[in-house]
């Protein structure tokens, strides 16, 4: 196995000594788009906002603060039971107060009622699913009428220079996003575009309709 498909298995779901390194990485490396995220999310102290695919939690610890003023939570799905355990490990006192709940499931079998999260979001989780369509579907249908979706991930033009997207990525253009956003009907669907030093990244924002 080559250095690079080994790498992409531990981004695609990392796991042990190195897949903590690598997320540890991330968390540096992916601070400004994770802002991003959330300021795309206009969070509120009363919203519940899921996340799917946390790794080291970066995400999780900017949103935890603008929970924390109000009676939202957050929770997380990840289905990498390291990621679940360094993370409950991490922030365990919000885990105590009852603002965050962690699971390992699958984006495409969320284990929540229909319509449990005003809010939802994804970093750099995109490109690992097999069926877009179907894990887009599965995050409407735990959202609820009017909650807002951000996916947020680096274009081919971006990503695809990192030798590991050779090794089963999918990447996808913005406007592809847009059009499955759309195939599964959110509305008002936009891309707001973002990068830096790392190059460029967007998150897609929808809202599922009322
Ligand atoms: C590349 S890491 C990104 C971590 C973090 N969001 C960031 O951007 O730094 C991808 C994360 O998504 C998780 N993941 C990938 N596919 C998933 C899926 N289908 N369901 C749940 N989690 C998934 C992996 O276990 C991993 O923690």
């Amino acid at each position: 196995m080559s250095f690079a498909s080994y790498l992409a298995g531990q981004l695609r779901q990392p796991k042990g000594f190195f897949g903590r390194l690598t997320v540890r990485i991330l968390n540096r490396q992916n601070a400004g788009q994770n802002q991003a995220t959330l300021d795309a999310l206009d969070l509120r102290p009363d919203d519940w906002v899921l996340e799917v695919g946390f790794g080291g939690g970066d995400l999780i610890a900017r949103m935890a603060p603008v929970v924390s003023r109000g009676s939202g939570s957050i929770t997380g799905a990840d289905f990498s039971q390291d990621m679940v355990a360094l993370c409950a490990k991490r922030f365990a006192s919000l885990v105590r107060e009852d603002r965050l709940e962690l699971h390992v499931a699958s984006g495409d079998a969320l284990p929540f009622e229909d319509e449990s999260f005003t809010k939802a979001c994804c970093v750099n989780t995109i490109y690992f699913w097999p069926d877009a369509a179907v894990q887009l579907a599965e995050l409407q249908r735990v959202l609820r009428a009017g909650g807002r979706l951000v996916a947020s991930f680096s274009p081919p033009a971006t990503i695809e220079r990192l030798p590991a997207t050779k090794h089963g990525f999918t990447l996808y253009e913005p406007e592809e996003a847009r059009r499955l956003y759309e195939s599964v009907g959110f509305a008002g669907v936009e891309v707001i575009r973002g990068g830096g030093r790392r190059g460029e990244f967007v998150c897609v924002v929808g809202t599922k309709p009322g």
